[in-house]
């Protein structure tokens, strides 16, 4: 069994007990991060510790440990597990205190856990077919660039996706695209990519700068500004983001089909569309400008041609992370 670490100790998960007097507990008074390992390699590891700093500045909650010492533990954590693919995930909360006060307490001792558990990746079908979203109305508070363990509004907004068979809930606040309830969103509108600014309404994502950075090394135009609900409902493609998901296009939003095919994203491959073609490898080590906007060869509709520049970006991605993996 993996076992999972709890200040300064590696125990069972059915063994770790906290205390009830904890301000994780009370007052979702902590932060997190989820650090995918491919491999038991830990991918982009600097980049989420460094997340971890932010989310913890943020809160006003010193860094319990150094980076080494972090270092140590995701790497024992990514080494021991049981499976070779992970999801790390840390927790540092504000610790406990003798009376219940939302006020802090004199002496901070905070509550550190890490925890392994298989990463799931999306299955095939999802990046062929796409996903089914909803939307509604970003009610999060206004420190969304933190990633706090106060999650009861994501969980809400993740639950109203989930109640209509969906798997994500796209979120707008004052008639702008946000992000998803935990996932970044980016749209495609005539070859550009639209990116929403990195800014306390949506939380840096991890992916989102590997996208960006994918973009600017392929050649894909971006802009990052506010992008109107009505452009995001507009668009000629949708994706969603984030570190266990990776990239996947977003078929429809409210019941109505975003892509070039109306095609239901619940019909298998194979019902009203063709399957999609593997990226050749000619695609995936390429990287010119003018493999971009490549449709099927034959010309039919396929899945292929209903998303054409997700389909490179999740080649890019794919090249990228093993690359990543391949050298460390
Ligand atoms: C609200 C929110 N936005 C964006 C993301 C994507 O971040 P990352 O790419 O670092 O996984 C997440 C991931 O959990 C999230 O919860």
């Amino acid at each position: 069994m993996t076992k999972l670490y709890l200040n300064g100790e590696w125990i069972n998960p059915a063994e770790a007990k906290i205390s009830v007097m904890d301000r994780g507990f009370l007052f979702g008074d902590g932060v997190y991060e989820i650090i995918p390992v491919y491999s038991r390699m830990p991918f982009r590891l600097d980049e989420h510790l460094a997340r971890l700093q932010q989310s913890l500045d943020g809160v006003a909650l010193v860094n319990p440990h150094s980076l080494a010492q972090w270092r140590v533990l995701i790497l024992k954590l990514a080494t021991d597990a049981q499976w070779e693919d992970q999801s790390i995930y840390i927790q540092v909360t504000r610790g406990t205190m003798a009376v219940r006060n939302h006020a802090f307490p004199a002496v901070i001792q905070p509550t550190v856990m890490l925890m392994a558990e298989p990463l799931t990746t999306p299955p095939e079908a999802m990046r062929t077919n796409g996903i089914a979203t909803v939307s509604a109305i970003d009610t999060r508070w206004l420190r969304c660039d933190l990633k706090t363990t106060s999650l009861l509004a994501n969980c809400l907004l993740r639950q109203y996706a989930v109640a209509q068979n969906c798997v994500e809930t796209i979120l707008f606040r004052d008639g702008l695209l946000t992000e998803g309830s935990a996932s970044s969103i980016f749209v495609i509108k005539a070859g550009v990519l639209f990116a929403p600014p990195k800014d306390h309404r949506i939380l840096p994502g991890i992916t989102y700068d590997i996208v960006l950075e994918l973009a600017a090394t392929y050649g894909l135009p971006v802009i990052v500004r506010d992008i109107a609900e009505t452009e995001t409902r507009n668009a000629d493609e949708l994706w969603l983001a984030s570190s266990t998901k990776e990239i996947l296009p977003i078929a429809t939003l409210d019941g109505k089909s975003i892509g070039r095919i109306g095609v239901a994203p619940s019909l298998p491959v194979g019902v009203g569309e063709t399957k999609a073609k593997p990226e050749t490898a000619a695609l995936q080590g390429s990287r010119t400008k003018d493999v971009l906007f490549a449709v099927a060869d034959d010309g039919t509709p396929s899945a292929t041609s209903r998303w054409p520049i997700h389909t490179k970006m999740l080649a890019w991605y794919q090249t990228y992370k093993h690359e990543v993996m391949r050298h460390g």
